[in-house]
């Protein structure tokens, strides 16, 4: 049995996956572990927006590196079909975040100016307009800014579909494998110590979501991640009430296949639980009415929950451990690690291979919330 390998990779989250998927594909032989099932945590949670613009308002290199991953999807999706045959079902309708009050109408305003500032696509769209496009829509709707770019995928495909193409080659998979322990020598990363056993690397990828910040304690690193769970529902119908993605003050709804919408999402800081609860969820379907009256018909399909992983400052953690060389992070990827994901694993890859310089990666460095002064 293999114990050695040029990397290992640790969560089988979406963010582990697809950088497992891209180190296999620069010829690297790659262990990814996993403490459960591959994609069993946030990852799954996920309502799958590709919400680069609807989520990110402040012009910079995270705004960039959200709207150049959100443009690697097409391909990605093609490609991850021919190594996977997983379908991650991307729609390409857009997102309308709507207006119901004068001050949100004006603040979406200021927002599409941002993001045409930017270079990049947002409209504003009378009432009228939108309800020709989105006629279930309530009528006390004030316009919507229209981001014709901001699409969506199936969050639970798509992490299975990095894992598997990883796998087709040559990543071994290794659920059920809780890491314990960090092996080093001489100030390198060695290897890890697992439930199942110890296996050997030079190169070892922390992406364990919200976990990242426990495990590298024993590393002398701080890494302060924090959990904001999210409770989520689904409702199905015979023909969905809306072709697009709707967010409105409260709540978002995202229209799959089959006729099924994703009504999201609670944000409750600090819990690390996932269990859900009637408040949670009481205050989405009044949301969810609110902007969608005719939600009520829908079938009740389910109710879920997950832990965003989130960091002080909002931004993710993507690097080198300042001390021990070959151990990397990429964790804290908060409300968008979905359409992060493309990107942070072909980064992550490139760094690893020497291929990217630490300094583009300056603003996401591991060690900025480091109590030592020389570490930061
Ligand atoms: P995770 O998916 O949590 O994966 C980490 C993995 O590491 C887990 O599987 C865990 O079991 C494993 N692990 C932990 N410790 C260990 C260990 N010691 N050994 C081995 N394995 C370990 N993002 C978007 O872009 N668009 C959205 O629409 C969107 N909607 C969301 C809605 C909700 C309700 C939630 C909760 C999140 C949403 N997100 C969305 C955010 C997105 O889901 C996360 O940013 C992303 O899933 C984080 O991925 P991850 O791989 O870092 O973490
Ligand atoms: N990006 C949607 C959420 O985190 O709920």
């Amino acid at each position: 049995m293999t114990t050695s390998y040029d990397v290992i990779v640790i969560g089988g989250g979406v963010i582990g996956s697809s950088i497992a998927f891209h180190l296999a594909k620069s010829k690297r032989s790659v262990l990814l572990v996993e403490k459960d099932r591959i994609g069993s945590q946030a990852s799954k949670a996920a309502a799958g927006m590709l919400g680069a613009q609807a989520e990110i308002h402040e012009a910079g290199p995270f705004y960039e590196m959200a709207n150049e991953s959100r443009t690697l999807f097409p391909s990605i999706a093609e490609e991850l079909k021919e190594y996977s045959g997983i379908d991650i079902g991307l729609v390409n309708k857009g997102l309308y975040k709507t207006a119901q009050m004068e001050e949100e109408e004006a603040e979406l305003k200021r927002l599409i100016a941002f993001h045409n500032h930017e270079g990049q696509q947002a409209e504003w769209l009378e009432a009228e307009d939108l309800l020709k496009r989105e006629p279930n829509l309530s009528k006390n709707v004030r316009g919507a800014m229209y981001l014709p770019n901001d699409g969506h995928v199936l969050p639970a495909e798509l992490t299975a579909a990095f894992a598997r193409s990883a796998a087709a080659l040559g990543t071994e998979i290794k659920e059920f494998t809780e890491v314990t322990r960090f092996l080093q020598e001489n100030g390198r990363i060695a290897g890890i110590e697992t439930n199942h056993g110890v296996f050997y690397s030079e190169n070892v990828v922390a992406t364990s979501g919200v976990w990242t910040g426990k495990l590298l304690e024993q590393t002398g690193l701080d890494v302060p991640l924090y959990p904001v769970k999210g409770e989520c529902f689904s409702v199905c119908f015979p023909i969905a009430p809306i072709t697009a993605t709707i967010i409105s003050n409260g709540c978002y709804i995202v229209p799959k296949q089959r006729s099924r919408l994703i009504v999201g999402a609670t944000m409750l800081n600090g819990q690390y639980d996932t269990t859900v609860s009637f408040k949670g969820i009481a205050g989405l379907m009044d949301a969810a009415k609110a902007i969608l009256p005719s939600i009520e018909s829908g079938i009740w399909e389910k109710a879920w929950a997950g832990l965003r992983p989130q960091t002080p400052d909002g931004l993710p953690i993507l690097g080198e451990h300042p001390e021990i060389k070959g151990l990397y992070i990429a964790a804290g990827h908060f409300r968008n690690g979905i359409v992060l994901s493309p990107i942070t694993g072909k980064w992550v890859a490139e760094l690893i291979d020497g291929k990217r310089s630490k300094e583009t990666l300056r603003l996401f460095r591991v060690d900025r919330f480091s109590k030592q002064p020389e570490l930061r």
